[in-house]
């Protein structure tokens, strides 16, 4: 439409994507810092990158946070000539219940009057219960669900901000700082390279995984995520398409 037009935005869009070296980039109006709208807006064209691409019967893995608690928000029940079933991503039990994976989960799917499953494990696992943990059949049979995903939809968040949200303890805190992290998705920390620094214990998909899943939509906006995006986005798939605003999109193109 003549706004996107006026703002550059089809521009900014195409050589974002040539940049990331990604499959497709979008953006909406706005910075998510400025405006709590914004995340709406995000979640808007979510829903409509999603009608393009589901089709017959579809697995979605939605990982936790307020940006996906706000895309569960904006679906609707015409996403449903499709059958879909949403799965938490990975464990995420622990963080605030409004932005935990579960919670969103069950919210996209009575937006959409489809169906979700619950994966009650914490958010951060320690090594000697992991294994016993996806023994269980309950889990196991999530897990397996996560596997033959046919949709990731994932937030990407500020290393240092995703540390404090989680109450890491202060030794983890010192593995970032030396680190460099400035980037989180997945439970996965990222310096500026995109190396790993640091990745927190949990059951569920892994970023290898990610390889295997066909449409992997990254949704994260604001001017301050802008260097957690490029980041994270070193180590994604390239078929990622990521959903952001003018605030990141513009701080990216800067740097
Ligand atoms: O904790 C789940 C998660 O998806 C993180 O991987 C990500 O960094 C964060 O939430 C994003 O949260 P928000 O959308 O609130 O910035």
């Amino acid at each position: 439409g003549l706004m996107r037009e006026l703002k550059g935005i089809d521009v900014m869009e195409l050589e974002l994507k040539h940049r990331l070296g990604i499959k497709k980039v979008m953006i909406v109006p706005g910075d998510g810092d400025e405006s709590p709208m914004v995340k709406g807006e995000l979640g808007k064209a979510t829903a409509i990158c999603m009608k393009k691409l589901l089709g017959g019967k579809n697995i979605i893995a939605v990982t936790g946070g307020s940006t996906m608690a706000a895309v569960a928000e904006r679906l609707s029940p015409d996403l449903t000539q499709k059958e879909l079933l949403f799965v938490p991503a990975r464990g995420g039990v622990g963080e605030d219940v409004q932005n935990q994976a579960n919670t969103i989960c069950s919210n996209m799917a009575h937006n959409t009057d489809s169906r979700h499953r619950v994966l009650y494990v914490p958010d951060q696992v320690r090594s000697e219960i992991y294994e016993s943990l996806i023994k269980e059949p309950d889990i196991h049979e999530v897990l397996t669900l996560i596997q033959s995903a046919s949709m990731v939809l994932h937030g990407i968040g500020d290393a240092i901000t995703m540390a404090k949200r989680r109450k890491s303890n202060p030794e983890i805190k010192k593995k970032l700082e030396e680190g460099k992290a400035v980037g989180e998705a997945f439970g996965y920390y990222f310096n500026e390279e995109g190396e790993i620094v640091h990745k927190v214990l949990t059951i569920g998909l892994q970023l290898e995984d990610l390889e295997h899943i066909p449409n992997v939509i990254a949704v994260a906006g604001g001017t301050s995520k802008a260097k957690a995006i490029k980041a994270y986005l070193k180590q994604a798939p390239k078929s990622t398409i990521l959903i952001t605003d003018e605030g990141a999109a513009k701080r990216l193109l800067k740097g």
